[in-house]
């Protein structure tokens, strides 16, 4: 059901929110993770860092709201200068992202799946194996896609719309469709 709120009323919830964002940045500069003043956050975009994880956001970043950065314990996250990344996005783990990489909506990067192998366990008992995930400089990764752990995108590579992962994508690819095939090359072959 639509609910009317008042300009006033959302006046203080913008308001309280970037105070909480500010709360948030503050605690994670205190605990020694590297969040460069630059940086600017939307509404309800969630940072969670686990004791023992690390974060690193460079110059420049933009993360668009309702997206969720999670760094779990012994993650590396580090988001190079510049990079953009859209509203409900998922970053998980551990996943570096060069400089000047465009990040569209709902996309989701997680380093991690679970193990299925026995039929006598539930899956989600069976532990799970984690991957880094590396995304180049100057990459584009269209909306919906989903990056798979392990996976390298080279430099300048291009991912399209609702793409899938599921393997390394060489520098200025431009690749497609689930599992993702390269259709193409940024500046030719
Ligand atoms: C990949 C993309 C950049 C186009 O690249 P391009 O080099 O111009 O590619 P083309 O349009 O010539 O398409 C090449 C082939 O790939 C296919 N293709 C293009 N985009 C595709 C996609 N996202 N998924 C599946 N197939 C796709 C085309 O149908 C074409 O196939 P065909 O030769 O069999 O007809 C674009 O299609 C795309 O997905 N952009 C992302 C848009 C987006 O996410 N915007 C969010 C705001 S940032």
């Amino acid at each position: 059901m639509f609910r009317w709120v008042p300009s006033f009323l959302q006046r203080v919830f913008v308001s309280w929110e970037s105070l909480e964002r500010k709360a948030v940045v503050g605690r994670l500069r205190r605990a020694g993770h590297e969040i460069h003043p630059s940086v600017s956050f939307g509404r309800r975009v969630h940072i969670d860092v686990h004791e023992g994880g690390r974060i690193q956001i460079g110059a420049g970043v933009q993360i668009l709201q309702d997206s969720w950065l999670i760094v779990e314990c012994k993650d590396e996250m580090d988001i190079g200068e510049n990079v953009f990344i859209s509203q409900h996005c998922t970053v998980s783990g551990s996943v570096r992202i060069g400089k000047d990489t465009l990040i569209a909506g709902f996309v989701s990067i997680i380093d991690a799946h679970h193990t299925f192998k026995s039929t006598d366990i539930p899956i989600r008992e069976q532990g799970g194996v984690k991957r880094p995930i590396c995304i180049g400089k100057d990459v584009w990764i269209g909306t919906m896609s989903v990056v798979l752990a392990g996976v390298t995108i080279g430099d300048g590579a291009v991912i399209g719309a609702n793409t899938t992962v599921t393997h390394d994508i060489p520098p200025r690819a431009i690749a497609v469709g689930c599992p993702a095939r390269i259709v193409g090359w940024r500046g030719g072959t």
